[in-house]
């Protein structure tokens, strides 16, 4: 990749980060995100988009798309993002995203692609009948966060390497068509405990959307007697919780559930384990149980209370999607007529 120190960007600083409408939101998706865009939005201009052009990587139903994304902006509204402060939006309402993914998919390179593990993992043995799309999606993901001059991205763990990939098609966009500073280089905020929950079931597999197990995760549509009966049967070992982290890190189930407990309480996993050591997880468990309905049920609730009423959230996405596209237009424009574009 390019090796140039990168001329500074001079832009203010602009959150933007997306989930996509593919399935049940959960635990992971709560804490390694929806949970920092609702702080961040008090700090620096938010954009948050729900991520359909990204969904249809792979198949969905045309029926229930469109819910579908009503479902995660009702998710961010629940999770505390204010429509007032927050710009909130469903990606295929704003064409610059798509139209500046092409010209990235001619700035980035076939090795860079390669790398990328989240295709191996979603392509699995048979990549020839992957999607295109699926296999071009980081691409698309450059294209969403520098439509905006994105400074800072909040995402889990998982998505540290797409933020890499956009930073090299920053860096060489900047390059090729001599804009120093043009896009910035922009950071994954993962800080905090719950950057990687683990799957309830697994501890060395993470919580996904895509697992065939429910009890694997906790959704955030789940009622109290659910979540507290996937805390209850959740996958742990014999011993009672250690005193340090570093006899933890050799227990995966037992670290994720402290790290759960730390992420949701809003402490440190050296703080929880100052409280619980020496307990076994017939204490612990029914513990963590009750913090998790007393944080998630409400969530829940809300989310279903404002989905009786798509019609607000279609309001808010329309208004959302007018702003945003008021940002990205000018970014746009400049691409254009940088690239050498007739109709640029
Ligand atoms: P998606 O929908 O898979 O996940 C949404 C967010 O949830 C985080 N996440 C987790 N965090 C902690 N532990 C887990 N087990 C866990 N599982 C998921 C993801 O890291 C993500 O932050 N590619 C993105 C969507 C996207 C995007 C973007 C994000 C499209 N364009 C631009 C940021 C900026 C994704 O796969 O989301």
């Amino acid at each position: 990749m390019t090796d140039q120190t990168p001329a500074p960007f001079a832009g203010p600083e602009r959150v933007l980060s997306g989930v996509q409408p593919t399935g049940d939101l959960h635990l992971g998706n709560y804490l390694g995100a929806l949970v920092k865009f609702a702080r961040l939005q008090h700090e620096i201009e938010t954009l948050i988009f729900v991520a359909d052009l990204h969904a249809i990587t792979e198949w969905q139903d045309p029926s229930k798309l469109k819910n579908q994304v009503r479902e995660i902006a009702a998710a961010y509204l629940a999770t505390g993002l204010d429509p007032n402060v927050a710009t909130i939006f469903a990606q295929s309402a704003v064409p610059e995203h798509a139209e500046l993914a092409w010209v990235f998919n001619c700035v980035a390179r076939l090795g860079w692609l390669d790398r990328m593990t989240q295709f191996k993992d979603k392509a699995g043995k048979h990549k020839e009948r992957s999607s295109v799309g699926l296999y071009t999606y980081p691409v698309l993901q450059a294209a969403d966060i520098l439509i905006y001059k994105a400074t800072k991205v909040p995402v889990g763990e998982d998505q540290r390497q797409h933020l890499e990939l956009t930073r090299d098609i920053a860096q060489k966009f900047n390059n090729d068509f001599d804009a120093p500073g043009f896009f910035p280089l922009p950071e994954a905020l993962t800080q905090g405990p719950g950057a990687r929950v683990m799957s309830l079931r697994d501890g060395s597999a993470k919580m996904s959307k895509s697992d065939p197990s429910d009890q694997s995760r906790i959704n955030l549509t789940d009622d109290a007697d659910a979540i507290a009966a996937k805390v209850r049967k959740a996958r742990t070992d014999p011993e009672p919780l250690p005193e340090t982290l570093e006899e933890l890190a050799s227990r995966p189930e037992a670290k994720n559930l402290v790290t759960i407990y730390a992420a949701l309480a809003g402490r440190t996993e050296a703080e929880v384990l100052t409280e619980f050591a020496g307990q076994g997880f017939g204490a612990f468990k029914p513990r963590l149980a009750d913090l998790a309905v007393s944080v998630m049920g409400p969530i829940g609730a809300e989310m279903r209370r404002l989905l009786a009423d798509p019609a607000q959230i279609d309001c808010i996405l329309a208004d959302g999607a007018a702003r945003a596209r008021a940002l990205a237009a000018p970014t746009l424009a400049e691409v254009k007529r940088r690239v050498g574009f007739w109709a640029g």
